[in-house]
């Protein structure tokens, strides 16, 4: 698969991170491009018992021989961008698009204190009030940055000319479907389109170079901050099977609700799923963790994978068993 594009299919933190991860471990990608709305995200990466929690950088930086590019469409807190790039010391191979907006302390203050973004619940790292200064073409540009000066690349060309030359390029959105401000539940939403359109256009690809889209499900759909969730499930029910998530970024407790089959179906309609995976499967049924054959997992979790598939009409190529790198079950060989 020369071109990869990984997207959220519900409310996000469905385990892209990890996706995102085990594939570029895997398959050994030329670039690992990130799309998506910008530092509101959280991505999770545990290796041997190792946690990182990403905002910015790919979160494929586990593979030491991929570039890792921020397309043009993401917003770039710089501070946030180099203290990630001294953490994990990737500074010889993460780049920015010039072209990438800024967001300022003055984007983060708006983001947490105007009424209606309170109301919302937004993550308060000013990526809305950054997106309205980029529409209202007022927005500073990575390319303005002095700190940024030896970051920056074009990423579409860096992309375009490896896919050229028949190289597999891993692209990682952020968010979810559900949060997409053209798709998702309005207002109740993130400050752009999260469905793989907009993520090919983020890191600058045209649709006809994206081979496979690969929508991310978790088994128990989360969400944080308000708006509508119609498999949710009491607190109290959620702790009762096990389910107790905080966000990456806020820390805010996650609501959890039950499989939305209808919207995984609308989701990977609007993304034009190739695959999917589904992550969590250990929450259905403990036996299951840590699993890396399907013949290993427990018969209620093989219906359900079953079952999504016959739904959805597009195979289960990765199932995740637990929150570790190589926790994964792999059927893309067989399936694809
Ligand atoms: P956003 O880009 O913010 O939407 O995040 P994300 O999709 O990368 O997900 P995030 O890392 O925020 O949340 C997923 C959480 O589930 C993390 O804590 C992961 O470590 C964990 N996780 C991922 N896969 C599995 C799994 O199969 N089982 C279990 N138990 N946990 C998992
Ligand atoms: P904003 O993107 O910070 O403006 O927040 C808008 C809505 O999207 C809020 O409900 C947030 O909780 C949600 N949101 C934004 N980014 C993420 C994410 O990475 N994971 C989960 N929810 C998110
Ligand atoms: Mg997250």
């Amino acid at each position: 698969m020369p071109s990869a594009i990984i997207v959220g299919g519900f409310w996000g933190d469905e385990g892209k991170g990890k996706i995102v991860a085990y594939i570029a471990n895997t398959d050994k990608p030329k670039i690992i491009a990130r799309g998506g709305v910008g530092p509101n995200a959280g991505h999770t990466v545990e290796i041997s018992g190792q946690k990182f929690g990403l905002r910015m950088i790919p979160s494929g930086f586990v593979y030491k021989d991929a570039r890792l590019l921020i397309g043009a469409g993401v917003l770039v807190n710089p501070e946030v961008f180099l203290r990630e790039v001294e953490l994990l010391k990737v500074a010889d191979r993460a780049r920015v698009d010039y072209r990438c907006a800024i967001i300022e302390p003055r984007h983060c203050e708006m983001d947490r204190t105007q009424d209606h973004l309170k109301k919302i619940g937004t993550t308060g790292t000013g990526c809305g009030p950054a997106n309205v200064d980029r529409v209202c073409r007022i927005a500073k540009q990575a390319k303005d940055i002095p700190e940024l000066k030896d970051f920056l690349t074009d990423v579409p060309l860096e992309i375009n000319e490896a896919l050229d030359k028949g190289n597999f390029v891993l692209i990682e959105g952020s968010q979810g479907f559900g949060l997409s401000l053209y798709y998702g539940t309005y207002p109740y939403v993130t400050s752009k389109d999260t469905t793989a359109s907009a993520i090919a256009s983020d890191v600058g690809i045209g649709p006809t170079r994206v081979d496979d889209v690969i929508v991310v499900f978790k088994c128990f759909p989360t969400r944080v901050g308000a708006g509508p969730f119609p498999t949710e499930m009491p607190a109290e029910e959620a702790e009762r099977l096990g389910i107790v998530e905080y966000g990456t970024v806020t820390g805010r407790r996650r609501r959890v609700g039950y499989w939305d089959g209808k919207l995984a179906k609308y989701s990977a309609m609007v993304n034009g799923a190739t695959q999917i995976a589904i992550t969590g499967i250990d929450k259905l049924d403990r036996d299951c963790y840590g699993v890396k054959e399907w013949e290993k997992l427990t018969p209620k979790a093989k219906k359900f994978i079953e079952d999504i598939e016959a739904e959805i009409k597009v195979p289960v190529t990765l199932i995740s068993t637990g929150p570790d790198m190589d926790q994964i079950i792999d059927l893309r060989k067989e399936k694809l």
